[in-house]
């Protein structure tokens, strides 16, 4: 089973309601949430209120993408706003056990991500402690950058743990998905799909629908 997970990052903020319904209605049933600090990554997006905004009207899976230094300091209020799932990156946090377990405990699902230059090794010991891994395929930052091409091997290489391990664990990539290469990240293993600019684009629900049919 493949999940679409449109990044919010790439909505006109303008119309952020309405847009995010056009999602649902397509039959999204993710929607992903860029949280960025500017100590972690370099910019700043946004963050509670409009996390809080977004569960008021929708149904849709939030899963919370931290692009954030020392996260832990964030999980209670995220959880309490009705974050479903929040991701958090191996290389901000200094107390990853005890995060995702927190994460856990309150009743959300959990994720750890690697940047496109951290090896995967550096996921594995958590692994087990996980719902889901996200291999970033852009450095965190910024939405529109081009799929860096080397992540694809780290994709493959997630997969076969996952496998080889009977693991309960979904693979999410993020970053420079498009319809073009949709297929070969599908291909590799990836069964989470995040892609920003490729919905917010142009007609979202055609977008959404036709994301939809190609990963069915
Ligand atoms: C990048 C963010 C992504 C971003 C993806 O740092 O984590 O989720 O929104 O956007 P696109 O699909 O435009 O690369
Ligand atoms: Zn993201």
């Amino acid at each position: 089973m493949n999940y679409l997970c449109p990044s919010i990052l790439a909505a006109d903020f303008w119309e952020l309601g309405r847009q995010v319904e056009l999602v649902e209605k397509a039959g999204a049933p993710y929607l992903h949430i860029d949280v960025m600090d500017g100590m972690f990554v370099p910019s700043i997006s946004f963050g509670m209120p409009v996390l809080e905004s977004v569960r008021k009207r929708s149904k849709l899976f939030m899963d919370v993408h931290m692009m954030v230094a020392e996260p832990e300091r964030y999980i209670e209020e995220l959880i309490r706003l009705g974050a479903d799932g929040i991701t958090i990156h191996v290389e901000a946090c200094d107390c990853i056990p005890e995060t995702l377990e927190k994460i856990r405990s309150l009743g959300a699902k959990t994720g750890i991500a690697i940047n496109p230059e951290t090896p995967v090794s550096a996921a594995l010991p958590y692994i087990k402690m996980v719902d889901m891994v996200l291999v970033m395929t852009v450095r965190p930052g910024f939405g529109g950058q081009a799929y860096i091409i080397d992540c694809i091997d780290k994709i493959k290489e997630v997969r076969r743990l996952i496998d080889q391990n009977c693991l309960d664990v979904k693979l999410e990539i993020d970053g420079g998905v498009t319809l073009s290469n949709l297929e070969m990240n599908l291909v590799a293993g990836a069964n989470v799909i995040v892609t920003g600019s490729a919905i917010f684009k142009g007609d979202i629900e055609a977008n959404v629908r036709e994301f939809l049919k190609r990963m069915s």
